[in-house]
This record gives structure tokens, C-alpha cells and sequence, in this order.
């Protein structure tokens, strides 16, 4: 039989031949066509009055997110510790300390009540997650920063298309970090971008973004270099090469195929499970939600039993996440309550899930599923 992976690439014949055509400029570093990503980025996304830098990594653009926000030594920065290792190492990258707050068993998303008993005087941020791209409780999170004069930034790196009343998420609001990483719903191969409200944000990102030097973005993107450029302060080699970008220019064509056959099937996937007293499902019917994984909630506690009972079928799956505080470099950080953290751990379980996805391999996942389940029933 052959296996299911969690992941599958969608890369097809154009994205060779947008890769070729990068090749062809002869421009291989940050250029027009990184430019081009960045326009088709705010396209997308619908941006008006708001900005796109692009970045070559997720992770880099949280890091650049911060130091943009000014977050420093002798700064608190609150994410949830239900996240990717990679907001937490930005924010230590920078100097200032990690708190980890709890999640609310809603959407999995940070629950803002326990987030305000962490802030002190010395908190300058917050990053909520969209898990799995669903939207977290995101009018709560910017009451939360309004009252507290924090700034937000917002990790929206699963959540790249999804909207919340009728607006994608990154096109209002503060800061907005995405990634094009391998497995995201769009890729350039790695990649990241973060969205601002101002030109002159954009500036400092530009030269947080390649060694603090400034003037060379301009003439990067007309495929040159600037031979008189200063240095005006701190920057990392964070850019994203016209040869990424053009495998990111080829994808974001797709990404309103990829999104409506993501949709289907975990609108699929909700219907066939949603009887199962065992499981929950996602809340949610996925119609404003653009699904970079389909997670969902094993209530019996026979999850390992059913990961083996899949994996005899030949289908992968993933467990998003082993949370943050649990791992040895950040086990001393501070954090607040995690009860419904270290109750979701155990219980979440991600399917696989495939822009365009193999009919045969969504019903064969649903059958391992239901299945599992069935056989519970008789023993
Ligand atoms: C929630 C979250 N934040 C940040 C990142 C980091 O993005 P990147 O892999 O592009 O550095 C990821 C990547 O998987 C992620 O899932």
C-alpha cells in the first residue's frame, strides 16, 4: 500500500519553469523577483496602507517582528508555550524572557484572562498563534494590548488565507509574521514575511533584514547592488533570494486551488468523525479558514493505540505540539497555570493533509479512523 505522509510538497512543472526563469535573470540573490513575491503577497492578502517584507524564514521574521517592536533586554514577551519553538527563540534571540501562557480549549488559541495575570510592568509584547489557521480569540488579544499598551505580533504562520469577518488575517491589526516553509500551504522551499502599517517600519525591516545597511534593498530589487550604502545600525542576513522567491511566486498562483481542496477535505473529515463521542473535532466548518493542518482531539485516552492502528495502515501522523515548557531549554521559564495545555498534549493528533489531496487517500484515512473506533466498540 502506499504510505500517507502528513506533508506533500505540490510542486508541479510551473514551478520549474519559474525556478528556470529565476536561473535565467542571472541575479541569483534578493531581486525583482523577490520584489514580485512581495507584491503578489499583498495582493493576496489585500492590503491596503499595510506592507510586506519578505524574509527568508518564518523564524527570522519573528525575530526582526521583535527587534522591530523594540523588544530587548529586560522585556517580557507572552506567547503560548502550545506553539513552535520558534517564537520562543526569537524572542530569547533578542534578550528579552519568554512567559508562556495557557491555551483556551476553544480553538486552542492563547487564553487572554490567563495572559493578563503574566503581564508586568516589564511586558512589551504578545505573539497569540492561529493554530492550525484557525483564527485564535484575536478581538480579546488586541483589547488585551490596548489596555496594557502592548504591541502584538501576531503569528499567523498557519494561517496564511485565513480571514476572520470577511478580512484575511496580516491585512489590519499591528505586526503579522507568515511562513513559506516546506510544509506550509505555500512554500519557497523556506521563506517568511512580515506585514507592517507604516513605510518607515518598512525601512528599519530592510535594514534589520541585511546587516543594517541601508539604500541596498532599493537597488537589490532592480537586480543590483548599491556601491555607496552606510550602515545605520544592528541587522542579520535574513533576506530571501530571487530563486526562493521564484518558487514562492509559482505557489502563490495556486493558493486559491490549495486552499478550497484543503477545505474539502477537512469539511470531509469533520463530517465523518463528528459522531465519534471519543474525538473532537475542530470548531468550525472551515469556510473563512485556510487549513495548514488538520488536528484533531483524541478524548479516551487510546490516542497511542490509534496512531499504531494507523501507522499499520500506512498513514503518518503528527503531533502539533510537545509544548514549549516542556522542553530543557526553556523548562525555567517563566509561566502561568497550563491546565489545559497539559490536558490537549495528550489528546491532539494531526491527519495528513495535502493541497489536492488523493481521493483514495482520504477515505482510506477515514476508514482507518472510523474504523479504530468501531473495533473499540466490539472489544
Ligand atoms: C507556529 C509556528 N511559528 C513559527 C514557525 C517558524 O517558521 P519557519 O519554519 O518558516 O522558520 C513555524 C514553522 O513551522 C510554526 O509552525
Amino acid at each position: 500500500m502506499e504510505k500517507i505522509p502528513v506533508f506533500i510538497p505540490n510542486i508541479g512543472e510551473d514551478t520549474k519553469l519559474h525556478v528556470n526563469d529565476a536561473l535565467d535573470i542571472g541575479w541569483l540573490g534578493m531581486g525583482s523577483t523577490t520584489m514580485e513575491f512581495e507584491e503578489r503577497i499583498s495582493k493576496f492578502l489585500e492590503l491596503k496602507n499595510r506592507y510586506v517584507v519578505t524574509t527568508n524564514t518564518g523564524t527570522s521574521a519573528l525575530h526582526i517582528a521583535l527587534k522591530l517592536a523594540d523588544i530587548g533586554p529586560g522585556d517580557e514577551v507572552i506567547t503560548p508555550s502550545f506553539n513552535y519553538v520558534a517564537d520562543h527563540q526569537a524572542i530569547k534571540m533578542t534578550g528579552a524572557k519568554v512567559v508562556m501562557c495557557d491555551i483556551s480549549d476553544e480553538n486552542l488559541g492563547i487564553d487572554c484572562k490567563k495572559a493578563e495575570e503574566l503581564i508586568t510592568e516589564k511586558t512589551k509584547a504578545i505573539i497569540p498563534l492561529h493554530f492550525a489557521g484557525i483564527p485564535c480569540n484575536q478581538k480579546e488579544v488586541f483589547e488585551l494590548a490596548k489596555k496594557y499598551k502592548l504591541r502584538i505580533i501576531e503569528d499567523a504562520m498557519h494561517a496564511f488565507g485565513t480571514s476572520i469577518d470577511n478580512k484575511k488575517i496580516g491585512s489590519y491589526g499591528d505586526i503579522t509574521c507568515f511562513s513559506f516553509d516546506p510544509v506550509k500551504i505555500i512554500t519557497s522551499i523556506d521563506g517568511g514575511c512580515v506585514i507592517v502599517n507604516t513605510k518607515e517600519e518598512v525601512e528599519k525591516l530592510h535594514r534589520l533584514r541585511l546587516l543594517g545597511v541601508d539604500k541596498d534593498t532599493t537597488e537589490r530589487y532592480k537586480n543590483k547592488r548599491a556601491w555607496d550604502y552606510d550602515v545605520l545600525g544592528e541587522g542579520y542576513r535574513y533576506h530571501l533570494t530571487n530563486i526562493m522567491a521564484s518558487i514562492g511566486n509559482s505557489q502563490i498562483k495556486k493558493i486559491d486551488e490549495f486552499i478550497v481542496s484543503r477545505q474539502k477535505v477537512c469539511q470531509k473529515y469533520n463530517k465523518a468523525f463528528q459522531n465519534i463521542s471519543e474525538i473532537k473535532i475542530p470548531k468550525t466548518n472551515f469556510s473563512n479558514v485556510s487549513p495548514f493542518i488538520y488536528s484533531l482531539r483524541i478524548l479516551n485516552g487510546k490516542r497511542e493505540d490509534l496512531i499504531k492502528h494507523l501507522q499499520s495502515l500506512d498513514i503518518d501522523v503528527g503531533i502539533h505540539f510537545i509544548p514549549v515548557h516542556k522542553h530543557k531549554f526553556f523548562q525555567n521559564s517563566k509561566r502561568g497555570d497550563m491546565a489545559i495545555t497539559e490536558k490537549v498534549v495528550k489528546q491532539v493528533l494531526t491527519l495528513p493533509l495535502h493541497s489536492n489531496m488523493k481521493d483514495e487517500f482520504v477515505n482510506r484515512i477515514i476508514n482507518g479512523v472510523t474504523s479504530f473506533f468501531n473495533n473499540l466498540k466490539k472489544d
